[in-house]
């Protein structure tokens, strides 16, 4: 059985004070339920959400880590710093880090397995542009980031991965995937998934759906059935409309 999954992708907003303030408010409304809850917050907000969000259910999660676990790598956040700070989970292989980082698919690949070699659960994100989509690549571009992406992974490991589908032309723009396209794309990578490896994997593997999910249209997409989640940037910056979208 899959659990639904809700993550928070925060990206590059709040600083401590507002990150507390958030949750202040999330938490007055928050009740654990069978959704899985996450926020993924910029490094420096991680320990002062850790103290709050202790003991709620709701887990931690980053939005990048470095490849190597220590050493001569200047600004970079490894896996092991992560997880003393009780971090459970970290987002890979963002579109915004591989198109205005230069993150490719074998940086990504080594990424996934400095998680895992640190306990951390991946959010791997993958989605076409609009230009690929239009060419109609975008089964192409997304298998194919998958292969490369999950490259020696065993199915072991695998099976804990959630694969966020993102496509780029809905991230941020108010234009979401409709919950058909959507749908139709979270099928493809199931099926693709159970190519690399096995059906019994895929099928219990998380896939999320990402861009622009907001509380209007978050039953729709939770309602497809093989999305089981969702990653969420702009709309879970407030608390409100998270506990909206966890309830949906
Ligand atoms: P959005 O971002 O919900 O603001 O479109 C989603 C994401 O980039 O993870």
């Amino acid at each position: 059985m899959r659990r639904p999954f809700i993550a928070a992708n925060w990206k590059m907003n709040k600083n401590i004070g507002e990150a507390k303030a958030f949750v202040r408010e999330f938490l007055r409304h928050y009740e654990k339920s069978g959704v899985e809850t996450a926020i993924c917050a910029p490094f420096l907000q991680l320990q002062a959400l850790q103290e709050a969000l202790s003991g709620s259910g709701v887990k931690l999660g980053a939005q990048n880590l470095y490849h190597e676990d220590k050493g001569a790598f200047t600004g970079e956040i490894s896996g092991p710093m992560l997880k003393e700070l009780g971090v459970d989970y970290c987002i890979i292989g963002h579109s915004e880090r591989r198109t205005l980082l230069g993150e490719d698919d074998e940086l990504i690949n080594r990424k996934l397995k400095a998680a895992f070699r640190n306990g951390i659960l991946p959010i791997l994100c993958v989605g076409e542009s609009l230009a690929e989509r239009e060419e109609g690549r975008e089964y192409v571009v997304v298998s194919g980031q998958l292969r490369k992406d999950l490259y020696e992974i065993p199915a072991e490991q695998a099976v804990q991965i959630t694969v966020a589908y993102e496509p780029l032309w809905a991230i941020g723009t108010g234009r979401t995937a409709t919950p058909d396209q959507a749908q139709d794309m979270c099928a493809y990578i199931r099926s693709a998934l159970a190519e690399l490896y096995d059906w019994k994997t895929a099928s219990e593997m998380c896939i999320q759906y990402g861009g622009s999910v907001k509380p209007g249209n978050i039953g729709e997409i939770m309602d497809m059935p093989d999305i089981d989640g969702a990653l969420v940037g702009g709309a879970g910056l407030d608390p409100l409309s998270l506990i909206e979208i966890i309830n949906f």
